[in-house]
C-alpha cells in the first residue's frame, strides 16, 4: 500500500486563466492539509510547442506567484519547477519505453491540439503524457487533481503503472493513481462559445478570463458573455442544452464555493443582467486579491527562484530513491 500522496502540475505557457484556477490551483489550495502535496510548474511540457527561452522563464515565475498568491504555502507543500529535478525526464524515458504507440494515438487532446498538423508537431507533443505518468509516478502519487481534461492522461498513467509492475514482475512497485476531477468547475467554458473549453490559447482575449485581468476587464468580460435570453431556472436541470447559463451558474457555485443548485436557490427567476454584474463581483472579490499578491511577488523574482529551488531540494529527496529502485528493476 502506498501513502496518500497528491501530485498535479501546470504548464508555464502563458497566461493563466479563471479555468486554470478554478479547475486546478483553487482545488490544490483546497487540497494542503488533507495529504502530502506536490506541486509542479512543468516547464518541461512547455516546450512541446515553441516557447521564447525570456517568455518561459518569466511564465515559470509568473505561475509560481500564482500558485503562492492563491495560497499554496511551500513549507506545507513542495513547489518546484520540474526540469529542476531530473528524476522527471529519466524516469520519462523508461516510460517511453514502456507505454506503446497505439496508447498515444488514442489520446483527444494530442489529436486536437496537432489537427491536420500531425506530420509537423514536435515528438515531444505526442510522448507527453508518457513525461505526465513520470511526474505523477517519481512521487509514487496517489492522487492527481485535475481538470476534466487532463482523465484521459491519468487513466493513460494508470496504465503505464500497470504495464510496467507487470512487465517486470514488481506487483504495486508504482500505484494506481486516482484522478480528482470534483467540484462544480471541472470544465470551465470559453465565454463566447459555450461549447468549447476556457484555454490559454484561444482566439480573442474575450472569451476567457485571466488571472491578472484588472476589475473592468473581469466585468466587461462577464457582461459581454454570451447568454440566452431564458431567466435561471430553479435546478441543474433546467440547464441541460443551455451551456452558456450551466457554465456561469457553475464559475459563481465554485467561486464562492457553493453548490450550482445552491446558486439557483438564490437566482432563480433572475435575468443574466441581474445574474451577470452579481457574477463580476464576486469574480473581483475572489481574484483582485490573487493578482494584486502575484504582482508584488513578481517584484522580488530572486525570492521565486530561491522557493522554487528549496521545492526541488525536497522533490528530489522524494524522486531520487524512487528512480534509483526503477533502475535497479529495469537493469540499469
Ligand atoms: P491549459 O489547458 O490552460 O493549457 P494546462 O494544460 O497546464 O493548461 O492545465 C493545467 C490544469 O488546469 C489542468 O489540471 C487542467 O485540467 C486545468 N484546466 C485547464 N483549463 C481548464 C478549464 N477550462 N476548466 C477546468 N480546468 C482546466
Ligand atoms: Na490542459
Amino acid at each position: 500500500v502506498h501513502t496518500p500522496r497528491v501530485f498535479s502540475g501546470i504548464k508555464p505557457s502563458g497566461g493563466l486563466t479563471l479555468g486554470n484556477y478554478l479547475g486546478a490551483i483553487k482545488r490544490f489550495v483546497d487540497m494542503q492539509g488533507e495529504m502530502e502535496t506536490i506541486y509542479c510548474v512543468v516547464d518541461m511540457h512547455a516546450i512541446t510547442v515553441w516557447q521564447d527561452p525570456a517568455d518561459l522563464k518569466h511564465a515559470t515565475r509568473e505561475l509560481a506567484a500564482a500558485y503562492l498568491a492563491a495560497g499554496i504555502d511551500p513549507t506545507r507543500s513542495t513547489l518546484f519547477n520540474q526540469s529542476q529535478v531530473a528524476a522527471h525526464a529519466e524516469l520519462g524515458w523508461i516510460f517511453n519505453c514502456v507505454a506503446r504507440v497505439g496508447w498515444m494515438n488514442r489520446m483527444t487532446q494530442f489529436k486536437d491540439k496537432a489537427g491536420k498538423n500531425r506530420e509537423k508537431v514536435s515528438l515531444g507533443l505526442y510522448a507527453y503524457p508518457s513525461l505526465m505518468a513520470a511526474d505523477i509516478l517519481i512521487y509514487h502519487a496517489t492522487h492527481v487533481p485535475v481538470g476534466e481534461d487532463q482523465k484521459q492522461h491519468v487513466e493513460l498513467t494508470r496504465d503505464i503503472a500497470a504495464k510496467f509492475n507487470t512487465d517486470y514482475g514488481v506487483p504495486d512497485f508504482f500505484p494506481q493513481p486516482e484522478p480528482i476531477i470534483e467540484g462544480p468547475a471541472t470544465r470551465v467554458m470559453n465565454l463566447r462559445d459555450g461549447t468549447k473549453k476556457m484555454s490559454k490559447s484561444g482566439e480573442s482575449d474575450m472569451e476567457r478570463i485571466n488571472m491578472t485581468d484588472d476589475a473592468d476587464t473581469i466585468a466587461k468580460k462577464i457582461r459581454k458573455a454570451r447568454t440566452d435570453p431564458d431567466p435561471l431556472p430553479d435546478t441543474v436541470k433546467g440547464l441541460d442544452d443551455r451551456p452558456e447559463a450551466r457554465n456561469l451558474v457553475e464559475i459563481y457555485a465554485a467561486l464562492s464555493d457553493s453548490t450550482p443548485d445552491a446558486v439557483l436557490g438564490e437566482f432563480a427567476g433572475a435575468q443574466f443582467g441581474q445574474f451577470k454584474p452579481k457574477l463580476a463581483d464576486l469574480a473581483v472579490a475572489k481574484l483582485e486579491p490573487i493578482s494584486t499578491r502575484m504582482a508584488d511577488l513578481m517584484q522580488d523574482p530572486a525570492e521565486i527562484d530561491r522557493i522554487l529551488t528549496m521545492g526541488a531540494d525536497k522533490a528530489r529527496a522524494i524522486a531520487d530513491p524512487i528512480l534509483d529502485r526503477t533502475y535497479d528493476i529495469v537493469g540499469f
